[in-house]
């Protein structure tokens, strides 16, 4: 087969990487799940020996990493570095999402990765020079965090190493990645998905990775198609993540009106005893009634109240005598 017009030689193959077809374990709302399926991709044409992940919240993007790594049976090591406190983008939260990582990720992946508690500062001591082939930069998003993290964690990358850089495409609010990205981007062979708040991807070291060949060699239309191809296979994810969250809803809706029927229920029952206990007591009282009527019209009651009227003009009559 001769290659079409305008497309390289090298081509961007998916079913070379069924990976990125893998249902991710750890699926919940944020603004990575679309971008899973290259995540695991990448994993597959990098095999790298050191990922480094610098802001993983949740773990969405960390746990996909991890889990390509572990389908692909890969001698890899995983860190991910995270003060798991927030940030002034991300919001800020309690300790509970750390612990809820780890209970997902300690079983699958704890022979591999580890989760450190830092700051990305702090982080960086551990690790020498040179030595990371894939560092996912997602931590503070203004244009002077993401600076300070991309320019210290520079020297870091390997002579294959690749930094992938999220929300390269948000504008909103002082968000800065895409200033960083504009700035930096031609100094480096790189790719880029605007979908789900933006994806680059630069290759740091002089060595490429053959299999990022199609992606930092693409024609512009087999780059659209590859763009196209990954925004889809996200989208499938965001679409799965919708209804899932959809449905959780629904339960949750469904238990609440659950127990709404019963109190309900619980009430009703009370209110029938309440009423039957009203007829009961209307039912005495409508006998007392006819009690005391029957006593009002007898003949002794007529003489207790004659008696009564003459006793008090007895009364009277004696003490104007
Ligand atoms: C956008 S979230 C990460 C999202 C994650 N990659 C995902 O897949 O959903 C950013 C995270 O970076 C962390 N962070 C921001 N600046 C940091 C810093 N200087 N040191 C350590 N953690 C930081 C925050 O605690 C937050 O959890």
């Amino acid at each position: 087969m001769t290659p079409e017009s305008g497309m390289s030689t090298s081509r961007f193959n998916p079913l070379a990487h069924p990976v990125c077809l893998s249902y991710p374990l750890r699926l919940a709302s944020t603004a990575w799940a679309a971008h899973i399926p290259f995540g695991m991709f990448l994993i597959d044409v990098l095999r790298p020996r050191v990922v480094v992940e610098l802001g993983t919240f949740s773990g969405v993007s960390y746990c996909a990493f991890c889990q390509a790594v572990a389908e692909l049976k890969l001698d890899t090591r995983c860190w991910a570095l995270d003060t798991w406190r927030g940030d002034r983008h991300a919001g800020t939260y309690g300790e509970e999402v750390l612990t809820d990582l780890r209970r997902h990720h300690d079983s699958l992946y704890q022979d591999f990765s580890e989760l450190i508690q830092t700051t990305f500062d702090g982080g960086l001591d551990n690790f020498a020079n040179g030595t990371i082939d894939l560092l996912h930069i997602d931590g503070h998003h203004t244009y002077e965090s993401v600076k300070h993290d991309f320019d210290t964690w520079l020297p870091k990358l390997s002579e294959r190493g690749v930094v992938l850089l999220h929300d390269i495409n948000v504008r909103e609010r002082d968000f800065g990645v895409w200033k960083l990205w504009a700035e930096i981007k031609d100094n480096y062979p790189h790719f880029e998905f605007p979908h789900e708040h933006g994806l680059g991807v630069l290759l740091i070291g002089g060595r490429e990775p053959p299999g990022l060949a199609p992606l930092l060699h693409s024609s512009e239309s087999e780059a659209a198609m590859i763009r196209q191809f990954f925004s889809q296979m996200g989208l499938r994810l965001r679409v799965r993540l919708e209804k899932d969250l959809e449905t959780a809803a629904k339960k949750e809706l469904a238990s609440e009106l659950n127990i709404s029927r019963e109190t309900i229920g619980a009430l009703s029952t009370e209110l029938t005893n309440r009423s039957n206990l009203l007829t009961a007591k209307e039912d005495q009282l409508a006998v007392k009634e006819a009690q005391l009527n029957n006593i009002l019209s007898s003949r002794a009651w007529k003489w207790v109240t004659r008696y009564g009227r003459f006793k008090n003009w007895l009364r009277q009559s004696l003490r104007s005598n």
